[in-house]
């Protein structure tokens, strides 16, 4: 078939070559690139079939509207689908597809990076070395927390919360929960126990956040929360920004209202507040949760074998809606 009779892919961004190579077998691709604005999205947009968007991309009325009447899928190069308006989408019958499960291990393990770095002060202390501050073994200097013996308290215990409970379990004292259903596998495997939210700020030595970004969990850590948190212990967040209330964090790092921080995601991405940057005791990393080779390389393969999928009529793997 002539490529320009095999149906359009508009991969807002930009689509690893697992994936890409996959789509180019059936499909042609209209490409946005890194940079490529909302208007310029649009304009590419009329008549493809498919739309391939990741978290960078709010895919709107505008977009799905300008895509037209045979726009049938929209596949997020991501787990988490809060850039999607799915009722636009549902309305329109327009199938929604992600990437679940083969980012799980790079996202928890990336949280267990962020946890030991924010414990041991790792970033700030290289910095101070590297910036020619280091005056020697100091007793006093750069103390950390162990995590030894540490209660952790994992909030979601969905696949990546789960698998980082796993990662961090051997180094824990007790692992605490919170969910919205029970994990008994958890519970006997891990020894993890099931509290409610107060109960696990109240008793935990590092926090960390594994729900989606959603209307409920929007501001879930505010600084009613902050405040209830041990003086000493560290929060995590790998997840979405719209979870944390920045300014609030920022103010709780400031006043040692908590120990220290570690964050791989912010509310308005890529600009991360000045509030954040200045703050003590602050792991900051450029939303890299599942920047494996391995991870990154099989959610491009999820996205384009749903996107065939659902060009095939068939039902794909991974739909959200
Ligand atoms: C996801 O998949 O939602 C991640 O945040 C992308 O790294």
């Amino acid at each position: 078939m002539p490529d320009a009779d095999l149906p359009a892919v508009l991969v807002c961004r930009r689509l690893l070559p697992a994936g890409r190579d996959l789509l180019l077998t059936r499909c042609q691709i209209r490409e946005g690139g890194l940079d490529a604005t909302p208007q310029e999205l649009v304009e590419l947009a009329p008549g493809v079939a498919a739309i391939v968007a990741d978290p960078t991309v709010p895919v709107g009325e505008a977009l799905l509207e300008a895509a037209g009447e045979g726009l049938r899928v929209i596949a997020n190069y991501a787990v988490g689908y809060d850039n999607i308006d799915l009722e636009a989408c549902r309305a329109r019958g327009i199938a929604v597809t992600n990437t679940p499960g083969v980012l799980t291990n790079a996202t928890a393990e990336l949280a267990l990076a962020l946890t030991l770095a924010a414990a041991r002060r790792i970033t700030e202390a290289e910095a101070e070395l590297r910036d020619g501050r280091w005056r020697g073994w100091d007793p006093g200097d750069r103390l950390g927390l162990e995590l030894s013996g540490a209660t952790i308290g994992v909030v979601g215990m969905g696949r990546i919360g789960r698998r980082y409970a796993e990662l961090v379990a051997p180094m824990a004292g007790a692992i605490l929960y919170v969910s919205r259903s029970g994990k008994p596998d958890a519970e006997i495997e891990l020894g993890a126990t099931k509290v409610p939210m107060d109960e696990l700020l109240a008793r935990s030595d590092v926090v960390s956040l594994h729900v989606p970004a959603s209307p409920e969990t929007s501001g879930l850590i505010a600084s009613a929360e902050l405040r209830a948190m041990n003086p000493h212990a560290i929060l995590i967040n790998t997840a979405r920004g719209s979870l944390v209330d920045t300014e609030a964090l920022a103010s709780a790092l400031h006043d040692r209202a908590i120990g220290a921080a570690g964050l791989d995601v912010y509310e308005n991405e890529p600009d991360v507040p000045p509030s954040l940057l200045d703050a003590p005791r602050c792991v900051l990393l450029p939303h890299i949760g599942s920047a494996t080779t391995r991870a990154r390389d099989a959610m491009a393969v999820l996205v384009a074998e749903d996107v065939l999928a659902v060009l095939d009529g068939a039902e794909p793997a991974n739909r959200v809606v």
